[in-house]
């Protein structure tokens, strides 16, 4: 798995106005999201049962969001990411679905190109590397011996 590269204040704000602008836009990013993850794993269906279907990309976008905002915050986004895949122990992920994931975000955005910034440095590809860095942090925390812990309020 890749690491992260080096992104400038440029690549970071482009990606979040370009997230931004995806989730208030009216085709309906969650729906899609969903519908090509099942599509692509149909072992998929059953592990997103909780959440309504078009929440799932929803959540996830969110929490991308989140780690590129503490990323340009210059905050712990690797720690960040180690905690939700920390809470992701509940759930039966296979290795295959780490790239599943990834690969349904990059199919499900390039439905969105119409809205990718006008920028040199970022293009759909860096996105993909970028992907990448953030999974291979968040397969640290998932595969790591740490247990989850639950905080009952
Ligand atoms: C960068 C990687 C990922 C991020 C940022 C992410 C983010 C999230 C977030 C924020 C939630 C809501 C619950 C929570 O906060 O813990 C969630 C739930 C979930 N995620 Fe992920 N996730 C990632 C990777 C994956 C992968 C690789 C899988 C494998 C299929 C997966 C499967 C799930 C499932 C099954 C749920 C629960 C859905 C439900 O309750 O119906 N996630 N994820």
């Amino acid at each position: 798995m890749s690491e992260l590269p080096k992104l400038s204040q440029e690549d970071l704000n482009g990606l979040i106005k370009f997230f931004n602008e995806i989730q208030s836009s009216k085709q309906n990013f969650g729906e899609t999201f969903y519908t090509n993850l099942i599509r692509s794993d149909r072992d998929l269906e059953k592990m997103f049962s909780n959440t309504h279907r078009s929440n799932v990309g929803y959540i996830f976008l969110q929490s991308v969001i989140a780690v590129i905002s503490t990323i340009q915050k210059g905050g712990d986004w690797q720690a960040m990411l180690f905690q939700v895949g920390v809470r992701h122990k509940q759930y039966d992920i296979k290795d295959s679905h780490y790239d599943v994931v990834a690969r349904t975000l990059i199919q499900t955005l390039n439905g969105y190109k119409h809205l990718f910034p006008a920028s040199p440095s970022l293009t759909m590809n860096k996105l993909e590397i970028i992907l990448g860095g953030l999974m291979t942090e968040f397969v640290k925390g998932y595969k790591s011996e740490l247990e989850e812990v639950l905080i009952l309020k």
